[in-house]
């Protein structure tokens, strides 16, 4: 029955949809686009904390960090060159993911995850082969408008694809490879730090081309979704497609659904400015909000900065390695925790939830972290307390990765109306990576003058944002992406701002009089 049509509890239109081995197979691989992204997160980390790599690209944060040895554990890594090592790839993609919503809406979701592929692979071989400092950042660079091409267009290919009641399981498919990018890339630092000739880090950022690889000849193997394909004019393909991945000729409603809204957007010429206007503020909010929100949980000190940190407070070389192993492996498998459950408790209790979560074990970082080090930085952590600093650290990044990792993707690239969800995904990338870029780019600074404190700072976050979530956020769990204006007509908020005209009732009857 995957055609047939419900009316949910809330009015709007469902067709409920199964899992079938095309749409499994088309988002498999288009979640790959996620595997490079989470990739380029976990490598530099695990580089920047190599004694061969910063010795022969940055000879004096080196010899900072050896001359520093006992004194201010808080400051002995800060230097803004390597941090833009890091941080540059954020600054390319959040550049790019315009360029990428031009491509995204007039080529298909399909090229623009290609041209992702493509420069990724020039990127990882550019920093593979690198002999200067110059070569590595413009491979970084390379790499970021990869990730401003895929971060574009993946989610919302996904988002497109799948059944609605299917959604956000499929949608986290991207995030759950982000996260075996992350672990796959602090394994490989684990094993390659103690390479001989100290050339470790070039198989790391080298093997960023297997994913790569993945990307590009997946994006040429896939079918773009039935939305892009109606919105380009390709109804006859965009029909197959569609009666493919739902697994029955029974499509007519969805599909008719699918023509009135390519038909609205179509009405609208500047997908930009429209996105201005006042019926789309919530989803302007949702886009700008979100991805900010998302980075100020402050995940991206424990992913990029894991062995740095745990280097600072005093594990060994090899161990602060595998700590950060621990926190990718936590991430990956709570990930999963999401997969299953996002569906059924729905995209609020999951924000909620892990939102407390972190706030309490921010907490009891800063405070184990204070207490041991203080303000001046000096001295060192028993082993007991270390274990119980990682401890936290893990339930922490668990809570993030069934909450704001998952849906800081998903809930974006769900709530646009296809007007505007081309340019609405592209400010939720931007602003995604102006944050990232902002926190890696600051963080071993702010660690320096803020110390524990830092910690604090982001919990503070977690309280304003889970605050946000809890008034603000509709639950768009199950609702078709064609319909999602009613969430916002029906919401306590937001209906001031958008009115249910707009909504399904008016296409579906607007379609069944044209037949
Ligand atoms: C975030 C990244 C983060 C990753 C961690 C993603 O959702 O966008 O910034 O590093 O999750 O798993």
């Amino acid at each position: 029955m995957a055609g047939g049509v419900v009316i949910s509890s809330s009015g709007g239109k469902v067709y409920p949809g199964h899992m079938t081995a095309f749409v499994f197979f088309s988002c498999l691989v288009a979640s790959s686009g996620g595997l490079i992204f989470g990739y380029d997160i976990g490598i530099s980390g695990g580089v920047t904390s190599m004694d061969s790599f910063l010795s022969e690209f940055f000879p004096s944060v080196y010899a900072q960090a050896k001359a520093n040895k006992e004194k201010n554990q808080y400051c002995k890594f800060d230097s803004q060159l390597l941090t833009l090592f890091t941080s540059s790839l954020y600054l390319a993609a959040l550049a790019t993911s315009f360029l990428a919503a031009s491509v995204t809406r007039i080529f298909g979701r399909k090229w623009s995850m290609f041209c992702g592929g493509i420069t990724f692979l020039a990127g990882s071989a550019l920093n593979g082969a690198a002999t200067n400092v110059m070569m590595l950042i413009l491979g970084r660079i390379l790499l970021g408008i990869g990730v401003g091409f895929a971060n574009q267009s993946v989610p919302l290919y996904l988002s497109e694809m799948a059944p609605a009641n299917l959604r956000g399981m499929l949608n986290i498919g991207f995030q759950l490879m982000t996260t075996i990018g992350i672990l796959s890339a602090n394994l490989i630092n684990y094993a390659t730090v103690s390479i001989e000739g100290g050339w470790g880090w070039r198989i790391g950022l080298g093997l960023a081309g297997v994913p790569a690889l993945i990307i590009t000849l997946g994006a040429l193997a896939l079918p773009d979704t039935p939305n892009s394909l109606i919105a380009r004019g390709y109804t006859a393909e965009a029909k197959k497609v569609l009666v493919k991945v739902r697994g029955t000729s029974d499509v007519h409603d969805e599909y008719d659904d699918m023509v009135a809204a390519s038909e609205e957007a179509k009405a609208i010429e500047h997908p930009w400015r429209n996105i201005l206007e006042r019926k789309y503020r919530p989803q302007l909010t949702i886009a700008v909000l979100i991805p900010f929100f998302q980075q100020l949980t402050g995940i991206n000190v424990i992913m990029f900065y894991a062995p740095v940190l745990f280097l600072t407070i005093g594990f060994g070389g090899d161990a602060s390695l595998m700590s950060a192993v621990i926190t990718g492996l936590v991430n990956m498998f709570a990930t999963i925790i999401s997969i299953v459950s996002v569906d059924r408790l729905g995209r609020r209790a999951l924000f909620l939830q892990g939102g407390t979560q972190m706030f309490v074990s921010q907490i009891v970082v800063g405070t184990l972290i204070a207490l041991q080090f203080g303000t001046t930085g000096e001295g060192e952590m028993s082993r007991t307390y270390a274990m119980l600093l990682v401890l936290f650290i893990c339930l922490y990044v668990a809570g993030f990765a069934w909450s704001w990792g998952p849906l800081g993707w998903l809930v974006p690239s769900e709530v646009f109306a296809l007007e505007i969800r081309s340019a609405g995904q592209s400010i939720a990338v931007c602003v995604n990576m102006t944050l990232t870029f902002i926190i890696g780019q600051a963080f071993l600074t702010m660690l320096c003058h803020l110390k524990f404190g830092l910690f604090y700072f982001f919990a503070a976050w977690m309280v304003i944002m889970t605050t946000f979530i809890a008034l603000f956020l509709p639950e768009t769990k199950g609702v078709p992406i064609d319909e999602m204006n009613l969430v916002w007509s029906r919401h306590w908020f937001w209906s001031k701002y958008v009115v249910q005209a707009g909504g399904s009732n008016r296409r579906t009857h607007d379609v069944s009089s044209h037949h």
